[in-house]
């Protein structure tokens, strides 16, 4: 059985705003809007390629950050790259499971020694098992061992051994990752639309609220937050479905 999540943080705190954009005056102001409205913001490669550290450190400001650069590579260059991120001070982090057990372990490794050094605290780590954009036939392809649901949970258990704090999943894999897992392991969930907002590209979503009572730690949300009229309140429509449905009340 799935074990029921811990109401252990407020509604907002569990959503990470996708900025999605590599446009630095926008992504400026969309954090602007979401202070405290959402308990963080998510930047990836789109943004670190466009606009480099300086621009991620002016749009998170004070703001919680998952930095999304999926780093996959030799050990002893993750870990060199894990310790440059940490001077950006993310709250999660993340790199490819496939990169193997040597280059999780040195990279937990590197993110403990780097926030020591640099007295501040290390970032969550979080592995990637397999893209949702790879499915069966692509997996053959890569030569890598099917069906996805059994090399999800093989690459998260690696990563989990590795010393990785959780990883990125699906909704539709909370359950089964959460149960292998246990309970302190991290899964922080995209995929993720209220009934109100539009499914765009997104193939299997789930609400937040059932995402949250599923055992997610965290949702990235993008476009049902950014693409509306009103970023900020279409965030605290989110918390507050979270809150009705976990009875924490709004
Ligand atoms: O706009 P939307 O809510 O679909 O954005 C979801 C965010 O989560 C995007 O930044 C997307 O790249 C990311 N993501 C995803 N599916 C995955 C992994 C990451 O949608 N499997």
């Amino acid at each position: 059985m799935p074990q029921s999540p811990p109401l252990d943080r407020a509604p907002e705190e569990r959503i990470f705003a996708a900025l999605d954009t590599p446009d630095l005056a926008q992504a400026a102001r969309l954090a602007r809007a979401l202070k405290g409205a959402v308990g963080g913001i998510k930047l990836g490669k789109e943004m670190f390629t466009a606009q480099g550290p300086d621009g991620v450190r002016a749009i998170s400001g004070g703001e919680r950050l998952f930095l999304d650069l999926k780093f996959h590579d030799i050990p002893n260059t993750v870990a060199g790259a894990v310790r440059a991120a940490v001077h950006l001070r993310p709250y999660l982090l993340t790199l490819h499971a496939a990169g193997g057990r040597a280059m999780m372990q040195a990279a937990a490794e590197a993110a403990r020694e780097a926030a020591e050094d640099a007295g501040t605290q290390a970032p969550r780590l979080l592995a990637i098992t397999l893209l949702t954009s790879l499915d069966e036939s692509d997996l053959e392809a890569i030569g890598q061992r099917g069906p996805v649901r059994d090399q999800v949970k093989r690459l998260a258990a690696l990563a989990r051994d590795s010393g990785m704090d959780g990883v990125v999943c699906s909704p539709h894999e909370i359950e089964a990752l959460r149960s292998l897992c246990g309970p302190d392991f991290l899964l922080v969930v995209p995929g993720i639309r209220p009934a109100w907002a539009a499914t765009g590209d997104q193939k299997r979503v789930m609400a937040p609220s059932e995402a949250v009572a599923a055992g997610a730690d965290y949702l990235v949300i993008g476009r049902p937050i950014t693409g509306q009229a009103d970023p900020r309140a279409a965030a605290r429509k989110i918390a507050e479905e979270i809150a009705a449905a976990s009875g924490a009340g709004s």
